[in-house]
């Protein structure tokens, strides 16, 4: 068994040493190679090869699957980027930013047939893998349609929020896992438990990314600090203070939602986040899922030393800063 650590610096080089786009046109493929080449934690493609691992030797297969997986990841986030009108990605400016608007639909356009390119030369049960990742490509796309309907709503729910970020973060580190373990032709409930562990953990994780969103540091995370609150994301935080607000909270939370003032709209949004206490319920969620995702993971019958490193990615993803 790897560690994380050892997995990604072994996916690294694979990405680094296969010829993922064509040369020309440059301006379609630069813009791609360049988000690219500005890392990214690589959790998806690791927890892919993690899960096969826990089975058997990593299959070839594996491997392109989690290439296929890191560049579908990509191209939802250069499309992402565009919708929230992000400036900032992994510490450098966003495609659409630096190349257009252009670089950044086609680029996405592209990046996602090149993830089913690699996809195509999955062999083993290359049926299930096909459906799975087709089956969460849908999804991402229905939490992200609901991720900005949500921005002209004052009316969401928390139920509605999890619902939501399920369907745009968590199902594709489901699939993830999920596809590591079928391609190692792991049996229907361990993939299953797998699946479960990713869906929680992802949720997890989406709680902690607009957490850090509005109180981590943009220089540790590479985005721009505030961003969602800037874009009225309806995110947890949002949901929370609105729910626990006094009524003149209230007031002033409505208002700020029609500001255009975002240099003041950023510290206001913050203190009523603290004031309402929502940031403590932000992290009891993250706590409150991290739990679900590793009594999951408990239930998948393999040795318990051989989740060692995937519990330890888990905790570490959970109280991560970038
Ligand atoms: C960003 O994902 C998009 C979300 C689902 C929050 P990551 O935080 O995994 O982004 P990179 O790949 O490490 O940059
Ligand atoms: C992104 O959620 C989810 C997908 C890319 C599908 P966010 O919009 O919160 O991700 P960041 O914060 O821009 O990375
Ligand atoms: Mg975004
Ligand atoms: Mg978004
Ligand atoms: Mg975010």
């Amino acid at each position: 068994m790897q560690s994380f650590r050892s997995i990604v610096t072994q996916f690294e080089n694979r990405l680094q040493t296969t010829d993922l786009f064509p040369k020309t046109p440059d301006n379609l493929y630069n813009p791609c190679k360049y988000l690219l080449n500005l890392g990214g934690k690589r959790i998806r493609p690791a927890v892919c090869l993690m899960a096969n691992e826990l089975f058997t030797d990593i299959y070839e297969d594996t491997w392109n699957a989690a290439i296929a997986i890191e560049l579908f990841h990509n191209f939802t986030l250069i499309h992402d980027d565009i919708m929230d009108k992000a400036p900032l990605r992994r510490g450098h400016a966003t495609i659409h930013a630096k190349y257009g608007i252009t670089a950044g639909i086609l680029g996405g356009d592209a990046m996602s047939i090149y993830a089913y390119e690699s996809l195509a030369k999955v062999d083993r049960n290359f049926k299930d893998v096909l459906h799975v990742f087709n089956r969460t490509a849908i999804e991402v796309c229905e939490g992200q349609q609901l991720d900005m309907d949500f921005e002209l709503r004052n009316d969401v729910s928390a139920d509605e929020y999890i619902h939501m970020i399920t369907l745009k973060t968590s199902v594709l580190l489901a699939a993830s896992l999920k596809i590591g373990a079928l391609i190692a032709h792991a049996s229907e409930e361990n993939c299953n438990q797998l699946y479960e562990f990713g869906e929680n953990l992802g949720i997890a994780f989406q709680l902690q990314d607009d957490y850090l969103d509005a109180f981590g540091e943009s220089s540790k995370l590479g985005k721009q600090q505030g961003g969602d609150i800037i874009a009225n994301k309806k995110t947890y935080l949002h949901i929370q203070a609105l729910n626990d607000a006094t009524p003149d909270q209230k007031t002033e939370i409505m208002q700020w939602l029609s500001s255009k003032k975002n240099d003041a709209k950023v510290p206001a949004m913050l203190a009523l986040f603290v004031a309402t206490e929502a940031d403590k319920k932000c992290r009891a969620a993250v706590s409150y899922y991290s739990q679900k995702a590793f009594d999951s993971l408990k239930n998948v019958d393999v040795e318990a030393n051989k989740k060692e490193h995937l519990i330890y990615l888990a905790n570490e993803l959970l109280n991560r800063e970038k």
